[in-house]
């Protein structure tokens, strides 16, 4: 299966997309999907860049709320989608620090997304402390279970994301073996929810060009979703020549 790399550039500008365009021919060899999640006012600009191109355009967030509203500065799914855009990160632990985002919010989130067609991202990770309690299982465990309990539909494109919060921006990772086995037990809880239905499930958390290889190489890693080191060309594409 092709790995999926993900750039998410939060509320960043970045030049890295024109430069990945212009050098298309490069990357189109590699063996991964690339999808950039610019900030929301550079989706429609970069769809009309990306066409003709094989890289996938992504969005950071969308509404919870369903169709058109009064929910100011909001965006909702179908308008992504409409939009051009093919996925979208949901629940970054970001989002949910400083927008209070809860599960039952991402999950109205994720539905919206699967209802539009798009590709929902999910993000879960646990905070050190949780880890230092050993309760990283069964905390992700919930995350997942809030969402997917019940889940209505058999042919949805979801992707998970697991985002350690405490490996986020920090320059720290689990260790190899750690992310071997929780990506493991992620893929076993979804296919609890999901079955017959594989998961793809990517790390992120101070991805970089040295440690991708061994991270791209670990079993049960589908992909990368990177932050920090996504927004510059030379140290985006050292990730991408390690697929
Ligand atoms: P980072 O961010 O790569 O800068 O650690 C990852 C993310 O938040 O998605």
């Amino acid at each position: 299966m092709k790995k999926i790399i993900i750039a998410n550039w939060k509320m960043n500008d970045s030049d890295c997309a024109e430069k990945l365009v212009q050098n298309h021919e490069k990357w189109v060899k590699k063996n991964c999907n690339i999808m950039i999640a610019p900030p929301y006012i550079y989706l429609e600009k970069m769809h009309q860049l990306f066409q003709g191109s094989q890289f996938g355009l992504c969005a950071q967030n969308c509404s919870q709320f369903e169709g058109n509203g009064a929910y100011t500065g909001e965006i909702s799914a179908q308008m992504l989608k409409n939009l051009g855009v093919d996925s979208v990160i949901i629940g970054h632990s970001e989002r949910r620090q400083y927008y209070d985002e809860t599960n039952e919010i991402c999950r109205m989130k994720l539905y919206n997304a699967v209802n539009a067609d798009i590709c929902a991202v999910y993000c879960i990770g646990e905070s050190l402390e949780t880890k230092q309690r050993n309760q990283t299982i069964s905390f992700l465990n919930q995350q997942i279970g809030d969402v997917f309990t019940n889940f209505l539909y058999k042919r949805a494109r979801i992707i998970i994301a697991y985002e350690p919060i405490w490996a986020i921006g920090s320059g720290l990772t689990p260790t190899f073996n750690d992310i071997n086995q929780i990506h493991t037990k992620i893929k076993d809880i979804m296919n609890m929810y999901l079955p017959n239905q594989p998961v793809a499930v990517l790390y992120g958390g101070s991805v970089n060009g040295k440690n991708a290889p061994d991270i791209m190489a670990t079993p049960n890693v589908d992909g990368v979703l990177v932050g920090g080191a996504s927004l510059l060309y030379d140290n985006f594409t050292q990730i991408i020549q390690s697929t």
